[in-house]
């Protein structure tokens, strides 16, 4: 896999997004931080729209995308053609979300998870490669709207 990530969040995860960018050089990434740069408040969707735009045309393989829930940010994310968003909460949804469904962006809840967790989580979703075989259909499927 590519080892360059893009990354974005709102306020309400700044300081998450902060830590999640340590741990991504860590491990080797070269990082597209697309902001929020502070603790003023924003609007999710302005960052969303970065990050999945970025997935969806090609530019990125894989962006990490966090708000207060999460919510927010999935349902931004999920409105671009070719973008798979995974709220994350867990690890187990973190590898699934890789395995069955090649979720290509990352989304947690900076108030929903502990900053262990969601590392644990991160580490987890970049380590996990997609199963293939019969998830391709399904997930090729999941941009046919006609
Ligand atoms: C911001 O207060 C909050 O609404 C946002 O971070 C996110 O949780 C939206 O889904």
């Amino acid at each position: 896999m590519d080892k360059k990530i893009i990354i974005g969040s709102d306020h309400a995860a700044f300081e998450l997004k902060e830590k999640i960018k340590d741990l991504l050089i860590g491990l080797g990434y070269e990082i597209e931080d697309v902001g929020t740069h502070g603790i003023a408040s924003v609007n999710y969707p302005d960052f969303g729209k970065k990050v999945a735009g970025a997935v969806s045309d090609g530019t990125f393989e894989r962006g990490i995308l966090l708000c207060g829930t999460g919510i927010g940010m999935t349902m931004q994310a999920n409105r671009f053609k070719g973008v798979r968003a995974a709220l994350c909460a867990d690890i187990l949804s973190a590898r699934l979300s890789r395995q069955h469904n090649d979720a290509n962006i990352l989304v947690m809840g900076g108030r929903m998870v502990g900053d262990i967790l969601a590392f644990e989580v991160v580490r987890e979703w970049l380590a996990t490669p997609f199963d293939g075989g019969r998830h391709l259909d399904r997930i090729r499927s999941l941009d046919d709207l006609g």
